[in-house]
């Protein structure tokens, strides 16, 4: 990692709890490195509670910004001067800068897979999006749609209310939209699945270390032949609903270009730099890299807690 310290060098932190020591820093260093900045991006493990404290020396020390990982995505936002209306909404802040002593915050989870989606070259406009699941990124990414002309939202999740409550934030916003929730059945995947031009897949259902999949997949095959499935899983690469999609010839894409397009928003929103379309391969080795040292890591804690 090339890291040049001296008087300039711009200071940003990691913070969570637990902290993912391999990944998250190693990326955002990575991408700092790829923009020519210079800057570093530090772990710093930050307890639940201790937010304030940590703001506090954050303006002391002239610290230009920090990312966000749990316990603290929403406890942020009371704290912060401005946060982005979405990322309010849908109680999510992953990024937030310090600028003249104020706190902005934003969740690009949303605007990620959007922006991979339309890296895809499917058409958002005018489209009618089924999303599966309303857990933490789907209403995200639900609004990001709708803001770029989804015509209608259908949310089916295992917990309807969920749904529900996103249905209920997206029409607040958007008071044309027909938004629908409904219960995550077989008979309701049928239903449909005909009218959708865009499938978002937002369960953990079909990651690797997640218990459960979906059962039945025909719905796939009843989905237009033009049709796109995006899914917010990366690991695996192909997951069963994907792997059912492609097989029919469907446009798919993994939770990958999410996670490559989050990186490309928090470089635009901590230092305004654009990094380029040339950057998407480069991002994504980085990323890839960086979760194979996380595997790599986790099974070496594994092993040494076994053998105590
Ligand atoms: N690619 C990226 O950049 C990126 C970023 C963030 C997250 N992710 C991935 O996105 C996925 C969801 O994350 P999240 O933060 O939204 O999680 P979350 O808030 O915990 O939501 C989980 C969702 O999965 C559903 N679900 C879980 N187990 C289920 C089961 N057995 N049957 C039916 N539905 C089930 C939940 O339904 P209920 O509401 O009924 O519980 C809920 O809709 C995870 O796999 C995560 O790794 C990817």
């Amino acid at each position: 990692m090339r890291v040049k310290y001296d008087v300039d060098t711009q200071l940003l932190f990691q913070i969570g709890d637990p902290l993912d020591h391999a990944c998250a820093c190693t990326i955002h260093n990575r991408m700092y490195e790829l923009a020519n900045l210079n800057a570093v991006n530090l772990n710093v493990v930050v307890k639940k509670g201790e937010l304030p404290a940590f703001i506090q020396s954050c303006k002391q020390l002239g610290v230009k910004g920090f990312d966000i990982t749990m316990p603290h995505k929403s406890d942020i936002i009371p704290l912060c001067d401005e946060v982005e209306p979405f990322s309010r909404e849908f109680n999510c802040v992953n990024h937030v800068k310090i600028r003249d002593g104020k706190l902005i915050g934003v969740g690009l989870d949303g605007l990620g897979m959007v922006m991979a989606i339309e890296d895809s070259g499917f058409p958002i406009y005018g489209s009618k999006v089924l999303m599966l699941g309303a857990g933490a990124v789907s209403g995200p990414i639900a609004a990001e749609l709708c803001q770029r002309g989804a015509s209608s939202v259908v949310i089916l999740n295992r917990t309807v209310s969920k749904a529900e409550k996103i249905t209920i934030s997206l029409k607040k916003y958007f008071p044309t939209l027909q938004a629908t929730a409904m219960s995550m059945t077989l008979e309701n995947l049928c239903s449909c699945a005909p009218e959708a031009d865009l499938v978002v897949q937002c369960t953990s259902l079909g990651m690797s270390g997640h218990q459960g999949d979906y059962e039945d997949l025909t719905f796939i095959d009843l989905l237009p032949k033009d049709a796109c499935v995006a899914d917010v899983i990366f690991n695996p690469e192909r997951t069963s609903i994907l792997a059912r999609a492609e097989a029919r010839g469907l446009r798919v894409l993994n939770g990958m270009g999410m996670l490559v397009n989050q990186e490309k928003a928090m470089m635009k929103f901590h230092f305004g730099v654009d990094l380029g379309p040339e950057f998407a391969l480069e991002g994504e080795e980085t990323l890839l890299m960086a979760l194979v040292m996380r595997q790599l890591r986790t099974r070496r804690l594994t092993r040494k807690g076994a053998s105590k």
